[in-house]
């Protein structure tokens, strides 16, 4: 619980400097979409361009942080806005540290997403959409837990009995069903070249 004799204590080497160190301006890309749309595949494929670019990033995947942070959360409404609630704080903290953060979350609902913008500076929330339809998730089903949600086993399962927000204003949107992983990461590394968070080379 925060006290009235907890104080925000500002720090020497401030964001710009470290982003002027990493020739880059830092920013959280936001992945959203269903379960098994591709979100971590193309934040991973993201990640990778950019690394090979000599840029500085992190990625914060879902089914990871649920295992460590979040471990103590599961799947109602009430938990999945606590999970998305402490993500958006880890996160900020890996921006002001100077990196180009990808989150890979299901985020399913529009005020989460919102809240999570609202706590970073001007421009640095970036919406990607990963547009997969369920009819493409469920055939995809990497861990079997579409078959397991439509056979009553798993409870809450997003796009089935548990609702996702589609964004409406995305500052990305991808649709893996008409391209290719690869193109799909090339589309993210360009909105940040197109918008002067990564060097052109
Ligand atoms: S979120 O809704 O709170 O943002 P998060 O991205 O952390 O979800 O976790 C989603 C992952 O947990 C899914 O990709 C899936 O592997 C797994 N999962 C287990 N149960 C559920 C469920 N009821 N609904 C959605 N995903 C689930």
């Amino acid at each position: 619980m925060k006290t009235e004799n907890t104080v925000w204590h500002e720090q020497q080497v401030t964001k710009q400097q470290r982003s002027i160190q990493k020739s880059q301006k830092p920013c959280l890309l936001w992945y959203t979409g269903l379960s098994g749309s591709g979100k971590s595949t193309v934040a991973n494929a993201v990640d990778a361009l950019l690394y090979a670019r000599g840029c500085h990033t992190y990625l914060l995947d879902g089914d990871n942080v649920r295992h460590g942070l979040n471990g103590d959360l599961g799947f109602s409404d009430e938990d999945r806005i606590e999970n998305i609630r402490r993500i958006s704080e880890v996160a900020k903290l890996f921006v002001d540290s100077g990196l180009i953060v990808s989150t890979a979350f299901i985020s399913p609902f529009a005020s989460d997403r919102a809240l999570a913008g609202k706590s970073l500076a001007e421009g640095e929330f970036i919406e990607v959409y990963i547009d997969t339809p369920i009819s493409v998730c469920e055939q995809r089903d990497p861990k079997g837990l579409y078959k397991k949600a439509r056979a009553g086993e798993i409870k809450d399962f997003t796009g089935i009995d548990s609702a996702y927000d589609v964004p409406q204003t995305p500052a990305i949107h991808v649709k893996t069903d008409e391209k290719s992983i690869q193109e799909c990461a090339e589309q993210v590394v360009q909105y940040l070249i197109d918008n002067g968070f990564v060097q052109e080379k």
